[in-house]
């Protein structure tokens, strides 16, 4: 065979050129969801192709296998939206608990405490997490539905903006349904097809990346009308060793992208951008510290490179740079982003590998190829002192994405660190250009945009919220209370409550999780 014919062929399958398909894209977006939920790296890679092969082999047309190819990549999207509560839950541990209780039997609680007991907050004290465990068991049976739904919600909400089929998106709201139909007020044939193969597939191809096959063949016989369709389970298992084959293939991330069932579903410049604003979404739901944190970076960023000068182009490269520049944060646990001292040694090891992750995540394929540069050197510095290469930053559009990002950490502050005010963080880089740790030119950029920033960013507001009431919204979403909204805003508590209620009201929402999803679907950044 002939180099330009297997050129050919390797841009057809990895997206070479304009050949890049939406789930490269995907893709990038499960590994960080892997780490986010504590599931072994690629384990959704592997998932979506043992979804997509068990789908072919139950003689599914080619469009049902890529909806189940689909639904194993989105399902996944939304699942940093209760990364608080379950990291408060579970000692901290927001990684454990997730991959604990996709494993767990939310039915028979023995089974429960068992997963969370192998995965969530193994270092903690033993009385301390088994007084977890059992509030966990307490409430996950009334507290599901509220639960699920969130996730499931935000999932679709991410998902919808994406070219997915209806079937996919109609499948999603469903994903925690269980054949038997305890725990959630759904079950047996009423649960859509997609959902009943993608919770078998994806709970076998869990156990086998846990554990290995003839583990995970056992799980899913033990579930069988329980927690999974009897007759597809059956099903399953006749073919399961020759999936796992299929499925455990290298190299992973090709093997993936080969796996697609059909025609490739290409990605446009518009998908890609939308993209990069779920990678954002995703990576600002983990922590409520990193609430809008992405989205206000890449306006900063953006308004900077006006200001700088830069062309269009650069512009929005920079801008969704900035945009992705913290998705390693999901492989980062929460018990080191809510730390409230100071992080000790390995600790601030373990938080700096999140600028490793988010460059080894952006590097798979194609779709986020062109912005690793930029956005894996936020916390690079102009003489060579960040990390986590530690080269000199010389880049402008690099430096003002390193300033912009260093400008809202200091002004929204950590839960280590307190928030410091707009002039105080101006003068704090002002000296670090001064210092040569940024490109002088790069923090008047920022500094100039950041003085326009609020103004800017009160656009137009949903369901008839004041500007007043967007501002309180956003600070709900973030679990402030209502003195420290007043404080913040600096008016009266009961000026902040009578806000409040305004938005209980015309939004019909009071749960926190779902004041971000709404915020989040309408937009509503404020700083
Ligand atoms: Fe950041």
């Amino acid at each position: 065979m002939s180099i330009a014919r297997i050129g050919d062929i390797g841009a057809a399958l990895f997206g070479v050129g304009t050949k890049t398909g939406i789930a490269e894209g995907l893709g990038v977006l499960a590994l960080a969801a892997d780490a986010a939920t504590g599931r072994p790296q690629g384990a959704g890679l592997t998932a979506a192709v043992v979804a997509a092969e068990f789908s072919r082999r139950l003689g599914d047309e080619v469009a049902t296998q890529k909806d189940a190819y689909h639904i194993a990549l989105v399902r996944f999207i939304g699942c940093t939206v209760t990364g608080h509560e379950t990291g408060m839950m579970g000692v901290g541990d927001d990684q454990g608990f997730a991959v604990a209780t996709m494993l767990g039997d939310w039915a028979d609680r023995e089974d429960l405490k068992l997963h969370l007991d192998r995965f969530v907050a193994l270092e903690a004290p033993e009385e301390e997490r088994h007084a977890a465990f059992d509030g966990i068991c307490d409430m996950l049976p009334t507290a599901a539905p509220d639960f699920t739904a969130a996730h499931c919600k935000q999932s679709y909400l991410l998902a919808k903006r994406l070219p997915i089929s209806q079937a996919v998106l109609e499948s999603v709201p469903y994903y925690y349904g269980r054949w038997d139909g305890k725990v959630l007020p759904y079950g047996g044939e009423s649960l859509p097809y997609l959902q009943r193969l993608h919770r078998i597939t994806e709970m076998a191809e869990l156990v086998r990346r846990l554990e290995n096959a003839t583990r995970a063949k056992e799980v899913i016989a033990a579930k069988l009308g329980r927690e999974v369709d009897p007759n597809l389970g059956e099903k399953f298992l006749e073919h399961a060793d020759d999936i796992f084959k299929v499925a455990s293939r290298s190299p992973e991330f090709e093997n993936f992208i080969a796996a697609e069932p059909g025609e490739r579903t290409l990605l446009t410049p518009k998908c890609r951008v939308t993209l990069a604003e779920i990678a954002a979404d995703v990576t600002d739901n983990k922590a409520l510290c990193f609430f809008s944190h992405s989205r206000r970076v890449a306006a900063l960023s953006a308004r900077a490179g006006q200001n700088a000068k830069m062309s269009k182009g650069d512009i929005e490269n920079l801008r969704l740079s900035a945009l992705v520049h913290d998705l390693g944060k999901c492989a980062i646990n929460n018990r080191i982003w809510y730390k409230e001292t100071d992080l000790e040694g390995s600790e601030r090891l373990e938080m700096e590998r999140h600028a490793f992750q988010t460059q080894f995540y952006l590097s798979h394929g194609n779709p986020f190829s062109q912005w690793v540069k930029v956005a894996a050197s936020v916390q690079e510095r102009a003489d060579g002192s960040g990390y986590h290469r530690g080269i000199p930053l010389t880049d402008l559009a690099a430096n003002i994405l390193a300033v912009a990002n260093e400008y809202d950490e200091l002004t929204h502050g950590m839960p280590n660190r307190a928030p410091i005010s707009a002039t105080e963080a101006a003068a704090k880089l002002n000296a670090a250009g001064r210092e040569k740790r940024f490109l002088s030119s790069a923090v008047s950029a920022v500094l100039q945009a950041a003085g326009h920033m609020v103004s800017e960013s009160l656009g137009s507001i949903p369901f008839g919220l004041t500007r007043r009431e967007a501002q309180v919204l956003s600070r709900l979403a973030k679990s402030e209370t209502t003195a420290e909204i007043a404080e913040a805003l600096g008016i009266s508590p009961k000026t902040a409550d009578h806000h409040i209620q305004n938005i209980y009201n015309k939004t019909n929402i009071r749960a926190r999780p779902a004041l971000a999803l709404f915020a989040l679907e309408h937009g509503i950044v404020m700083d």
